[in-house]
């Protein structure tokens, strides 16, 4: 589609499915001018009367995808998603067509393994990357960490990972080389509790046979709430990561979920 008169994409959502009564995930049309690393995030809103509301969404669908998929949280009261939660296929969204973010892979410096840890809506930019052929030449392993509040809050990252394993382009990478470990905190479930215990009880490394995070051969990459990013550096600063930037890459990077 063109650009509009405020130097937006106008595209049109093509899919729409409600995970719970807080999460949904929907697809758009792809400009076909926009240009995006996996793992990066744009602007998106609504047309309105007045000067359009864009908040930042990170792109769930890898780079070379024909359309855009993002995961959005519904924040009561949260002037974009109030209406965004009601798009039906056909409706217009509107895209800054600058798309930026650090959870790209030149910001890590090279490493065996990847971990990408996650809460709630920070799951997105991780479906991106490990959908995307460039993260196995860069990396020999793929871990997604993904913590949410109930079971089903789960299920957008379990249906990615399996949607992940059957895709004709990156299956065969992803079989032995892609894991998922998936924890709640306010229910059971397989593994209970934050990301922050799980990795300091050592439980996730249990689970995957792996050793404690080592800045020699790990790299790590966080998306969620701030509280979960802040008490992860605490626990990974001390044992020697430091956090990398498109200027100087590092051993791990950080980006919030964005909410609103
Ligand atoms: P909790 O249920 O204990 O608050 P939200 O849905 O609020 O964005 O939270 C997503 C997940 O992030 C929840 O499972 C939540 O756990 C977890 N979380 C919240 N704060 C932290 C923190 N400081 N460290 C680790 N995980 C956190």
């Amino acid at each position: 589609m063109s650009m509009n008169s405020h130097g937006l994409f106008a595209e049109r959502v093509t899919d729409v499915q409600h995970y719970t009564d807080r999460l949904f995930r929907f697809r758009i049309t792809r400009p076909q001018s926009l240009r995006f690393r996996s793992g990066e995030f744009v602007m998106l809103g609504l047309p309105s009367d007045g000067k359009p509301l864009m908040r930042a969404y990170s792109i769930a669908s890898p780079s070379w995808d024909e359309s855009l998929e993002f995961f959005s949280i519904k924040v009561p009261g949260g002037p974009l998603t109030e209406k965004l939660q009601n798009i039906k296929p056909g409706d217009e969204i509107l895209l800054r067509p600058k798309t930026t973010g650090t959870l790209v892979h030149d910001a890590l410096l090279p490493g065996k393994r990847l971990y990408m840890i996650s809460t709630g809506t920070g799951v997105a930019p991780f479906i991106s990357i490990m959908r995307d052929p460039e993260s196995y030449d860069k990396f020999e392993q793929l871990i997604l960490t993904h913590t949410c509040r109930t079971a089903d809050e789960l299920l957008y990252g379990y249906d990615s990972v399996e949607a992940t394993k059957q895709d004709p382009l990156v299956r065969e990478l992803a079989q032995n080389r892609l894991s998922h470990f998936a924890s709640t905190t306010r229910e059971e479930s397989h593994y209970r509790g934050r990301i922050t215990a799980l990795v300091r009880d050592k439980i996730l490394f249990d689970a995957l046979n792996l050793q404690f995070f080592n800045p020699e051969e790990d790299r790590i990459m966080l998306c969620g709430s701030m509280a979960m990013i802040k008490d992860m550096k605490n626990l990974i600063e001390p044992v020697g990561f430091s956090e990398g930037s498109h200027q100087s890459p590092g051993t791990f990077v950080v980006e919030r979920a964005f909410v609103g």
